[in-house]
């Protein structure tokens, strides 16, 4: 019903230009069609998201590029790919000054050949972190290990990674939002954020740059004080380019707040993204809440990126929650069709 409503209005328009002006009517009637047409053959959540332009991405694990299963659901469905564990530090400077880049390779190299963008995922974040570096104590030696490790890292994918997260997780959960301890934070001060920033524009002048949180969907201290720290970098010129809202969340927990607290961060002229989207439950309520939260997306123009945090229940980090798009068997859940409904109607 509210597809015919919006056709016919979409309809209007054309015929009124028809009367004034023949020859750019022709160009709104294709223009027209084929956005219709678009519409109603989207039949992926990466073609229904690229109707407004926007990437549906997933959190994928080289270990599972060899699942059949997997990678079908994976190649038809997304078009952008997040390294779910491969570039993490630990993973992949698991030594001083020793890269190992063997699992993160494959993954870009898969992305690439099935047209997908790459989000790399995260070059300074206080877990994941190896012995050697959360074991440091002095600030001059972490310094030269962050900036080596994200000259190495980002300048490795230079070119074949289009937005870094780069830091991650940065400020704690508790009323005061504090900055988290870390070994970043006790020996660096704040000062590391920029840091890796500047290092990683630096290594990658391409790339766009993310800072990315957890419970910083709606409005509350923490997303004040990551909302303070946007705003001070954008008025001192730190590179960041964008903010990613993790949401990881719960059915029936969406903040109602969620549109409008993406939208004052995209006011501060950065894009927005989901970076690991999930929420636990299952059924009606789970896909309610999964279509608040991709309104709130679309109706942003400046959220651009949806990325859910993996591919199916089976490989969720959450798997008791059953928090994804597919269940176990790769079926399609409810979530899966409302939120393929949302971004239909845009
Ligand atoms: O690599 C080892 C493997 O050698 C070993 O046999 C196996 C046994 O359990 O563990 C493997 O490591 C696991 C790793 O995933 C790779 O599969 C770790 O135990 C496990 O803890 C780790 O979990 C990851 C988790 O981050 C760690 O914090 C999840 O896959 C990953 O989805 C999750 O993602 C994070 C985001 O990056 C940031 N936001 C929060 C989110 C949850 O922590």
């Amino acid at each position: 019903m509210r597809k015919s409503l919006e056709t016919v209005l979409a309809i209007v328009p054309v015929v009124a230009a028809l009367v004034v002006a023949p020859n750019a009517a022709a160009s709104t009637t294709a223009s027209t069609t084929a956005s219709t047409t678009a519409s109603s053959t989207a039949r992926t959540l990466k073609d229904a998201a690229s109707i407004s332009g926007r990437l549906f991405g997933a959190a994928v694990g080289a270990n599972l590029l060899g699942d059949l299963d997997y990678v079908t659901t994976l190649n038809r469905e997304f078009n952008q790919l997040t390294p779910d564990n491969e570039m993490k530090w630990d993973f992949i400077e698991p030594n001083r000054g020793v890269f190992n880049y063997t699992a993160a390779d494959r993954l870009v190299s898969h992305a690439e050949s099935q047209g997908m963008t790459v989000r790399g995922h995260a070059l300074v974040w206080h877990s994941q972190l190896p012995a050697w570096v959360q074991h440091m104590n002095s600030p001059s030696q972490l310094l030269t290990a962050v900036r080596n490790h994200i000259s190495n890292v980002a300048g490795h994918f230079s070119g074949r990674v289009a937005y870094w997260n780069v830091a991650n997780e940065a400020f704690d959960d508790t009323s005061r939002a504090a900055r988290r301890s870390s070994v970043f934070q006790r020996l660096l001060g704040d000062a590391w954020i920029e840091e890796a920033f500047r290092a990683t524009r630096a290594a990658d002048p391409t790339a766009k740059l993310c800072y990315s949180d957890y419970f910083i969907e709606g409005q509350n201290p923490k997303s004040d004080a990551v909302y303070a720290m946007v705003k001070d970098f954008k008025s001192r010129g730190v590179p960041i380019d964008c903010v990613g809202f993790q949401a990881h969340l719960t059915s029936g927990g969406v903040p109602a707040d969620m549109r409008a607290n993406l939208q004052r961060f995209a006011d501060l002229d950065v894009d927005v993204h989901l970076t690991e989207l999930d929420i636990a439950g299952s059924g009606a309520a789970q896909a309610d809440s999964y279509a608040q939260v991709v309104r709130a997306c679309v109706e942003v123009s400046r959220c651009t990126v949806i990325t859910s945090s993996g591919v199916t229940d089976k490989f969720s980090w959450r798997v008791s929650q059953t928090p994804l798009l597919f269940d176990r068997y790769y079926n399609k859940k409810l979530a899966y069709d409302s939120v393929l409904s949302v971004l239909i109607e845009g």
